[in-house]
């Protein structure tokens, strides 16, 4: 079911007229905006490198915010390895978690579409056992990892829709995308799912 109306959860949408969907009765929500600026969500997912250190992009913004304490907190768990996810406490920043993704660099690591499906599906295990009930997400992988965007949403949708079935705690996935561009090929992308 594809909606426009805005999801009632006053504590989850702040009256953002924004898409969503819901798998399983898990509610997927899309939206533009900043990773590091989810004031609303339990956790948030980095777009992590191996070594978990501030890059650029996702990286950027939320090691920006979270730093120098939140590095402290991820140096003992690198490095990691793509479709890797890891989970710390998120000091700085709005929210109670940070998740950190190494997704796949495009024509490197292979299989790159089962390693970013992997990102995903890990992350929300990750949420999952921590009781986490809202959650958002970057797209993956589509910036400086070069991933086509139209084919990583489509993996990133199928996973989190397959993923959902098995989600209790979780109850709410948000992607923010950082473009109107990405919003809209995430949103004709999604009407498939
Ligand atoms: N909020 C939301 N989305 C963002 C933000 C932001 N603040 N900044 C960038 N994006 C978007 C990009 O436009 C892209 O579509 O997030 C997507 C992922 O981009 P990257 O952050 O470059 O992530 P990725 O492609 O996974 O590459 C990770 O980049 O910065 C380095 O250290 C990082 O090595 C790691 C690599």
């Amino acid at each position: 079911m594809i909606s426009n109306q805005d999801f009632q959860n006053p504590q989850i949408n702040k009256n953002r007229s924004a898409m969503h969907v819901e798998f399983n009765e898990v509610m997927v929500e899309l939206i533009t905006g900043d990773i590091s600026d989810q004031t609303d969500c339990d956790a948030v997912v980095n777009a992590a490198n191996a070594q978990l250190k501030i890059g650029g992009g996702v990286a950027g913004a939320i090691h920006g915010k979270g730093d120098p304490e939140l590095e402290e907190l991820t140096r003992p768990l690198a490095p990691i390895k793509p479709g890797e996810a890891v989970i710390t406490e998120a000091p700085n920043l709005p929210n109670k978690y940070v998740i950190h993704c190494l997704g796949p660099v495009y024509g490197r690591d292979k299989p790159e579409d089962q390693l970013l499906r992997n990102c995903y599906s890990n992350a929300l295990q990750l949420a999952e056992e921590n009781r986490i009930e809202s959650i958002a997400f970057p797209a993956l992988s589509t910036g400086a990892f070069g991933y086509p965007k139209r084919e990583a949403a489509q993996i990133a949708f199928s996973a989190v829709k397959e993923k959902s079935a098995e989600l209790n705690h979780v109850k709410y996935i948000r992607f923010v995308l950082y473009s109107a561009a990405d919003y809209n090929l995430h949103l004709q992308i999604l009407k498939e799912y």
